[in-house]
């Protein structure tokens, strides 16, 4: 039986690159976003679920029917994005939102999916959390929040569900070269050392899914060699 794969933003970046790596391997993906199918995932072994992952109660019932078709060996947590500002700038709703995508629907989504792991005592789970899990900085209230959240609920899920054959990592990228950026007031410069691709971030996490089930990543870090940012891209906030 092929293995299969759930995987969150699985319609850009470093979910899209780690769905076609898995696709690749053989694997089946369904994939979560508010896109769901994208053309580069057409016409492959790959399920397309078009969810808001702010909606938590959608997203606990979209997630109760899709377990009902099918049962998951590995879960990749990779939707989510960047809010960056002072926290005076922010409505409410903005501060809901991007704890709801970027922490709660982790929570939510584990819920229901670590019966399902322990039940069959293996499940590998990634979750992509940010150098903003390990150390705050300016501007980055709402995402370092949200990122340091993410990290303590890996730490604690991995000590919950150890003995029961499942493991739990957390990859901390810094900048990625990804469509992550398209809404920000920065990106990466752009010569190449200063950010990772998508495709590096992804075979990091195939590497994780095909290492040993008696070992775990517990957290891997990993940064471009240089680490250049340029503030005069796109939108000002
Ligand atoms: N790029 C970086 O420099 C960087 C560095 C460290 C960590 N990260 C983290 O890596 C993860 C992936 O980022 P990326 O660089 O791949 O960015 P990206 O290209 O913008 O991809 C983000 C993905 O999240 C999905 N998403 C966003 N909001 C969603 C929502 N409300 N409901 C469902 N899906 C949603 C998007 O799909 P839809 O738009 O179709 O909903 C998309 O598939 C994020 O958690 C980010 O915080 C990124």
């Amino acid at each position: 039986m092929n293995k299969q794969a759930l995987i969150t933003g699985a319609s850009s970046g470093i979910g899209l690159a780690t769905a076609q790596l898995l696709l690749h391997k053989g694997i089946g993906v369904t994939g979560i976003s508010r896109r769901g199918q994208v053309a580069e995932l057409k016409g492959k072994n790959f399920t397309a679920v078009a969810l808001d992952l702010a909606d938590s109660n959608e997203t606990d019932s979209q997630l109760k029917l899709l377990l009902k078709q099918q049962a998951f060996d590995y879960f990749i947590h990779a939707a989510g994005y960047g809010e960056f500002g002072s926290i005076e700038q922010f409505s409410v709703a903005q501060i809901e939102r991007a704890i709801q995508v970027n922490l709660t629907s982790a929570l939510v989504l584990c819920r229901q999916l670590i019966p399902t792991f322990r039940q069959r005592q293996s499940g590998k789970l990634i979750f992509v959390g940010s150098e903003s899990s390990l150390t705050a900085g300016r501007k980055g209230v709402i995402y370092s929040a949200a990122k340091f959240g993410l990290r303590g609920f890996c730490q604690a899920l991995r000590e919950d569900c150890a003995s029961d054959g499942i493991q739990v990592s957390l990859i901390n990228p810094g900048m990625v070269r990804s469509p992550f950026f398209d809404e920000l007031s920065f990106a990466p410069a752009e010569q190449p050392e200063n950010a990772i691709s998508t495709e590096q971030v992804a075979a990091l996490i195939g590497h994780i899914l095909d290492s040993d089930d008696n070992i775990v990543f517990d957290e891997v870090q990993l940064t471009p060699r240089v680490k250049s940012i340029d503030f005069s891209a796109r939108k000002s906030k």
